[in-house]
């Protein structure tokens, strides 16, 4: 199992670009991978639609994006079409790899698999898992979605986002917290350091009488 803060195992793996290795591919930008159970089904198509629809998002972020499923690399060329039209996408090419797990070796390792979600021949088909890694290779996000509940991709792009910002920043987002919107001061800057990181701070009373909740403005 990988843990937040690990290092994301690198892999060789066999994509509609072709054979890659996974550390090589990211190089020292951030990475998304993600999987879903199978090619030519619906809400798949929509998802993989999305992130074609994002593309330029991820890219201002610095983000390469890769997806995975177990269908072959022959099947996934042959989808791709079907979710270049559906994403209303008509230049040329496809903006990101689809890996070819077909011995499900990838993604058994990186637990993926779906149990209750089975091929024609009852193998276990892959869920819906993401993962952020950072430039370091570290792996920094990991959620999983059973195959009936298509994923958000403007969430991924959000915690990207707070990630980003947190990593630059003693600041943590707060619910619901959209870019430009305030932050709060992580509980570890002492309020010594505070008045000098943030001057800006605004502190809510509570009835604890705890100074815990310190905003301020998106640094
Ligand atoms: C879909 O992508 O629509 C799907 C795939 C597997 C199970 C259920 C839905």
């Amino acid at each position: 199992m990988v843990n937040l803060g690990d290092i994301f195992p690198n892999f060789e793996a066999e994509t509609t670009i072709g054979k890659i290795n996974f550390h090589d591919w990211l190089g020292d930008l951030w990475g998304v991978l993600f999987s879903h159970p199978a090619d030519f089904t619906p809400v798949c198509t929509t998802e993989l639609a999305r992130v074609v629809q994002l593309q330029s998002e991820f890219e201002k972020r610095g983000v390469k994006v890769i997806a995975l499923s177990c269908d072959p690399v022959e099947t996934h060329r042959k989808w791709l079409n079907d979710i270049k039209v559906y994403a209303g996408c008509s230049t040329e090419g496809f903006p990101y790899p689809i890996i070819a797990d077909e011995d499900r070796k990838l993604s058994t390792s990186l637990q993926m698999i779906d149990p209750d979600e089975r091929d024609a021949d009852g193998i276990p088909l892959t869920a819906r898992a993401v993962f952020i890694i950072d430039p370091r290779k570290r792996m920094r996000l990991s959620i999983l979605y059973p195959a009936t509940t298509g994923r958000n991709f403007s969430e991924i792009l959000r915690v990207i986002d707070s990630l980003q910002l947190t990593d630059k920043h003693k600041v943590a987002t707060p619910v619901d917290w959209k870019p430009q919107e305030h932050v709060m001061v992580q509980p570890s800057v002492s309020d010594e350091e505070v008045k000098t990181l943030f001057p800006l701070l605004t502190i809510v009373a509570l009835p604890s009488g705890k100074n815990y909740i310190r905003k301020t403005p998106h640094p």
